[in-house]
């Protein structure tokens, strides 16, 4: 298998640059990079029907993945995750094709493993040992993890009120953690400050191209369990938005592939009432996000006020048809007992936010009864313990 990666782009200006190089953002304006492949190889090369005899886990899709020696793959087996059928909560809705994509079931427990697997196998690959990033608190048990396995130093940097859960997994999993008095924005320029400094690499997301290729496999493995073809809706809870911006740029390989012929999904972006400037842009018809002052939520993944790749996602929500929800902490937390009563999956909060926002969508009459709607639970619940009260 060889990856069939060629060169890197940026979504803003289209300069190219070469991937062979510890790269960051675009080295002329400063905006995000995509990776691109040589997708007529890969149409030549890949049978897609051959991948399902793959292992299961997100490297299948190798050829479409951002490395080029194999003995680079930083892998704890991530990805390869269930796409389960939400019958109990489909007929609740009035839904036939109900799924949730259960990503609580990666290895530290969140999507954020996909990332951070790619990220991390890139860094080692253009010789990065010391990295560093500022995290809401999944992102960095993820990169604590496959630094560890990669032999790399890691620091992470999180907001000091991040879940416990989140703080324990970095130090049990041999990471430098620095607890920041501030949110997630406040962490990052730390963390900039800091690499240069010390001649660390940042991983922050989206100021990199590889944790959007990993989340693309999330896309991938959508389209391949329903038989090589796109849902209708895709439901994501989004912060930074590196899952929206990976799996649309996905389902666009897949159609240049001729491994899908069906359209775009509609993706609709959920965030908290307490942080929504994606919401409030996209409903001002603005091609930017201001950023949301006083940011406040239960929902650690949710709280990102400053939003990198703005321009992008809302223009993702835009092209497909898609639109963007806010919805309360108190709405979030009731919907993760109602999702583990009917469905038995116990999700995040964030994930569980993909429940009330469906549901503002059945309101609004934006969802047909037939449709394939996909709830991304992006996390377990099990990390969240404390927002659930004792019975
Ligand atoms: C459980 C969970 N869901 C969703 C998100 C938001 O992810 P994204 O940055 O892709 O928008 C995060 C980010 O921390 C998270 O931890």
């Amino acid at each position: 298998m060889n990856s069939r990666l060629t060169h890197l782009e940026c979504t803003w200006c289209g300069k190219e640059h070469a991937h062979a190089q510890p790269i960051r953002t675009c080295p002329d304006c400063g905006k995000v990079l995509f990776a691109r492949y040589d997708l007529a190889a890969v149409k030549r090369e890949v049978n897609r029907d051959a991948l399902s005899g793959r292992p299961s886990d997100m490297w299948r899709f190798y050829e479409l993945m951002p490395v080029i020696d194999p003995k680079n793959v930083v892998t704890l087996g991530e990805g390869g995750t269930p796409l389960l059928r939400a019958r109990n909560l489909g007929a609740m809705l009035g839904l036939e094709n109900l799924y949730i994509k259960d990503e609580g079931l990666n290895p530290t427990g969140s999507f954020k493993a996909r990332g951070l697997s790619a990220a991390v196998s890139k860094a080692l690959e253009v010789g990065q040992t010391r990295v560093t990033m500022p995290t809401a608190g999944n992102a960095g048990g993820a990169l604590a993890a496959y630094a560890a396995k990669a032999g790399m130093e890691a620091t992470v940097f999180m907001p000091k009120d991040a879940p416990e859960a989140n703080k324990k997994e970095c130090l049990a999993l041999g990471s430098n953690l620095v607890l920041v008095d501030g949110l997630i924005n406040d962490a990052g320029r730390i963390s900039q400050e800091k690499a240069q400094q010390e001649g660390l690499f940042d991983l922050s997301t989206l100021r990199e191209p590889y944790r959007a290729e990993g989340k693309k496999t999330m896309a991938l493995e959508l389209a391949m369990d329903l038989g090589w073809r796109a849902p209708d809706v895709i439901v994501y809870p989004t912060g930074g938005g590196t899952g929206i911006v990976g799996m649309w740029k996905a389902f666009q390989e897949l159609r240049a592939l001729g491994w899908i012929d069906s359209p775009q999904p509609r993706f609709i972006c959920i965030q908290a009432e307490g942080c929504q400037p994606l919401v409030k842009a996209f409903h001002e018809g603005s091609k930017t996000a201001e950023p949301w002052a006083n940011a406040s939520t239960d929902a650690a993944g949710l709280r990102v006020p400053a939003v990198f790749a703005d321009y992008i996602i809302l223009e993702v929500l835009r092209e497909t048809g898609g639109t963007a929800i806010a919805v309360s902490d108190s709405e979030m937390v009731h919907a993760m007992r109602e999702m583990g009563t009917a469905e038995g999956v116990f999700p995040a909060p964030e994930g569980a936010a993909t429940l009330v926002g469906l549901r503002r969508l059945l309101d609004q009459n934006l969802l047909q009864g037939s449709e394939t709607v996909i709830l991304m639970n992006t996390g377990s619940g099990y990390k969240y313990m404390d927002l659930l009260s004792a019975p």
